[in-house]
């Protein structure tokens, strides 16, 4: 069940404290206002989980699944969403949050995708944002990565596998 793991680039402690600061920053940037989060699926449910509970914020949750990835560790380029989301979020302040932005093409094609319903506002949260050469930015950030570096563990995932490791690690294959 190990045999993927390589070196433990972010501990248990490292994301915590990061996810905390988060939760202080989006908690500051909103005050007074009220959010809909919407999250990712699957890799973003367990920073999801850690963020919710350091806002002190009214947050409701949506959720949606939209892939570029099979099981591959490379992208297919190909962007698809597989499961829509269940609010109108017509006039809402929306954040996304999602696990580790590579290319950038899934959250820009999620961007047009959600604009298009017309909320107050669309702010991005994104746990890991690995070096790319297009020019997307992020409202939120938890660490930046060198691009060659395909990670598991805290939600991410490898063939489906690793999700449930408390630490990010390298994937060895
Ligand atoms: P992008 O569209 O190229 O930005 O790819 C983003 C998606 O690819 C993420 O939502 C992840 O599902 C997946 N992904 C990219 N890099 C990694 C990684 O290092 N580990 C696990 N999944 C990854």
């Amino acid at each position: 069940m190990k045999e993927h793991i390589g070196r433990i680039l972010l501990s248990e402690d490292i994301i915590l404290e990061r996810v905390r600061q988060l939760g202080q920053q989006i908690s500051k940037d909103y005050r007074g206002k009220e959010i809909i989060i919407v999250c990712v699926l699957k890799g973003a449910v367990v920073f999801l989980a850690d963020l919710l509970r350091n806002l002190d914020i009214p947050a409701d949750l949506d959720f949606i699944q939209i892939s570029s990835y099979g099981n591959e560790t490379e992208s297919s380029g190909e962007v698809r969403i597989s499961q829509g989301l269940t609010t109108n979020i017509e006039g809402r302040h929306i954040l996304i949050v999602e696990d580790i932005v590579d290319s950038g093409l899934t959250l820009s094609r999620l961007k047009e995708v959600l604009l298009a319903e017309r909320p107050a506002s669309l702010r991005f949260c994104v746990l890991l944002d690995k070096d790319r050469t297009e020019d997307v930015k992020f409202d939120y950030v938890g660490f930046k990565l060198p691009a060659h570096e395909f990670v598991i563990g805290y939600g991410l995932d490898y063939a489906g596998k690793y999700r449930g490791l408390r630490y990010i690690a390298t994937l060895e294959i």
